[in-house]
């Protein structure tokens, strides 16, 4: 489709004498296909001509000619509507998907660029609550889909492994804590330690100036309090590295704040020397022209703050990456904290670097109807119990259709966690997300194992006529239903809408994406029957079949979701 409408732009641009870029950039896709498939408005250039913008299209339509891959050209208002030629597209579409297969969403817009993308980054003693499975699972989707860009991606791990509650977990290991076995469930243990110190803490102040010696002392580098800290990180990352192996994410950099421990000195010394740190109240910040509560650098006792770790990285990123972007996901609640770093940012790296840094927010995770989420007796709801239990749901889903045994057991796993991938990448991320295990994991409606059983089918009508579609295959003249025509210019649609993905730093627009494909092939399964007796139309369907299936395969593995073969 591009292609087409590659040509639409260079025939306009030669009549208007403008670039084809620009050109390119202002063609709309009509929301009704009857509008036809690209529409070049001339609104903006009635002032120019000072001419209607009806007079301005009907004199571009004059002066165009043929366009390959264009059957009609339509004024309608001020707008030319053009008609993509049904031939062309399902040539193209087609064989393009089958020719490209894994590589289907495929651009290469971003090649030989650096993006750096920070998720997850749980808070180590503090729990690992369901926000953190969001970030986890729209940044790896987001990792997923700058790679088909072509971007260098940096996945980074900015793990909460520093800060005050270090004081107070160190204090409570060392009152209660030796017996302990930290060797299994070391995040819920730790979880448990601090919740507990910080009850006796209400009562006792000497707890509270302790942890602050502790903490003090980490910072510091004192032997013993830093092999504690150590062992209490290093238990908790085998934990998360679980979970991680789990939903298939790897990350490049576990680089969490307590890195930039000895590289926070350079940032103050780079804000005092700018002239912007400034006391307040005892503290020392940085004042901002866009927001009233300033960026806080160093507190009254003269710690450090999250913010401050928070700038080391920024320019750690900019000198190791190079990044053309660097996004952060986290919940919007901390949408003021990026706003101030960000801002602060430019006193401390190359001005090149400002604009790249972006906050991508996410909304929270409400029950089902909507209604808060009970955290579960104890500390925390791990993200492991989250994702058993769908594992384990998804398994008697499967059982009430008949399916046991091993092979089972591993497609539940896939439904499982694709079913709560895909719920959370369904809406805009902004939205507060519905998280119902029940409703997730249904087979029809807009749910992971819909898609999922969907791409199955496609595969098991392969299978089933036991021959493998190629290009060649691929016949305009016999592919002409209009669901047949309406599956393909969906299909076509897939590299832009990886493109609009990553601009919007959406997933969702790829789960809405492949649910539209997924009932797309439906109406056209239960309208053209596939496996016909005359043999060019079935091999032509069948090509379609599988140029479906890889579109489908490739976007549910796009937001990182299994697509299994069987279910
Ligand atoms: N650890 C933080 C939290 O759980 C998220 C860190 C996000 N990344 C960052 N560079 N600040 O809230």
């Amino acid at each position: 489709m591009d292609s087409i409408k590659l040509n639409i732009a260079e025939a306009i641009a030669k009549v208007l004498e403008k670039e084809t870029d620009e050109v390119f950039a202002a063609i709309e896709t009509p929301k009704d296909s009857k509008m036809g498939d690209f529409a070049y408005p001339c609104f903006k250039l009635a002032s120019v001509f000072k001419k209607a913008p009806v007079m301005i299209a009907n004199n571009i339509k004059e002066k165009l000619g043929d366009v390959e891959g264009v059957s009609k050209v339509e004024v309608v208002a001020g707008y030319l509507n053009f008609f993509a030629d049904n031939t062309v597209v399902v040539e193209t579409t087609v064989k393009n998907i089958l020719n490209k297969k894994d590589a289907c969403y495929n651009l290469e817009e971003g090649v030989g660029k650096t993006i750096c993308i920070d998720y997850s980054s749980p808070n180590i003693a503090k729990p690992f609550h369901i926000g953190h499975l969001r970030s986890t699972v729209i940044g790896s989707a987001l990792v997923k889909i700058y790679k088909a860009l072509g971007y260098n991606v940096v996945g980074i791990n900015h793990l909460g492994d520093f800060g005050t509650q270090f004081g107070y977990v160190i204090e409570g290991y060392k009152r209660f804590g030796q017996n302990i076995d930290l060797t299994e469930e070391p995040i819920k243990k730790l979880v448990e330690i601090y919740v507990k110190i910080n009850e006796m803490a209400k009562e006792d102040e000497a707890i509270v100036e302790k942890a602050r010696e502790n903490f003090a002392r980490l910072e510091a580098g004192d032997e013993e309090i830093v092999a504690l800290w150590s062992k209490f990180r290093e238990l908790s990352l085998e934990e998360y590295k679980r979970i991680y192996d789990i939903l298939g994410i790897t990350f490049d950099s576990y680089n969490g704040e307590a890195f930039y421990n000895d590289k926070m000195g350079e940032v103050v010394d780079m804000l005092r020397d700018s002239g912007k740190l400034v006391p307040s109240e005892g503290a020392q910040v940085v004042e901002l022209e866009t927001e009233k509560v300033p960026c806080m650098i160093l507190k009254t006792n003269g710690s450090t703050t999250y913010a401050t770790r928070d700038l080391a990285a920024i320019l750690y990123r900019a000198r190791t990456y190079d990044y053309t972007k660097c996004l952060y996901l986290t919940g919007y609640e901390q949408n003021l904290h990026f706003k101030q770093i960000f801002e602060t940012a430019k006193y401390i790296v190359d001005e090149k670097y400002v604009p790249g840094l972006v906050h991508v927010p996410f909304g929270m995770v409400l029950g089902p109807g909507g209604k808060k989420l009970s955290t579960r007796k104890g500390a925390s709801t791990t993200i492991k119990d989250v994702i058993d239990e769908a594992i384990e749901k998804a398994k008697q889903v499967l059982e009430a259709k008949g399916k046991t045994g091993e092979e089972a057991e591993k497609i539940a796993k896939a439904v499982g966690i694709g079913a709560v991938i895909f719920n959370d990448l369904k809406n805009n991320r902004i939205k507060d997300e519905i998280f119902d295990l029940d409703e997730m994991l249904k087979f029809e409606g807009e749910t992971g194992p819909y898609v999922q059983y969907t791409y199955v089918r496609t595969n098991s009508i392969i299978n089933k006529a036991g021959y493998e579609p190629t290009e060649a295959d691929v016949k305009a003249e016999l592919l002409t239903a209009q669901e047949e025509i309406e599956l393909i210019k969906l299909l076509a649609l897939a590299p832009n809408m990886l493109k609009q993905a990553a601009n919007e730093n959406e997933p969702s627009v790829i789960t809405r994406y492949i649910i539209d494909v997924a009932s797309a092939f439906s109406k056209y399964y239960n309208e053209c029957q596939i496996i016909v007796e005359d043999e060019a139309l079935r091999k032509a369907r069948l090509a379609l079949v599988k140029a479906t299936g890889y579109v489908l395969k490739n976007g549910l593995n796009m937001l990182g979701i299994e697509a299994p073969e069987k279910m």
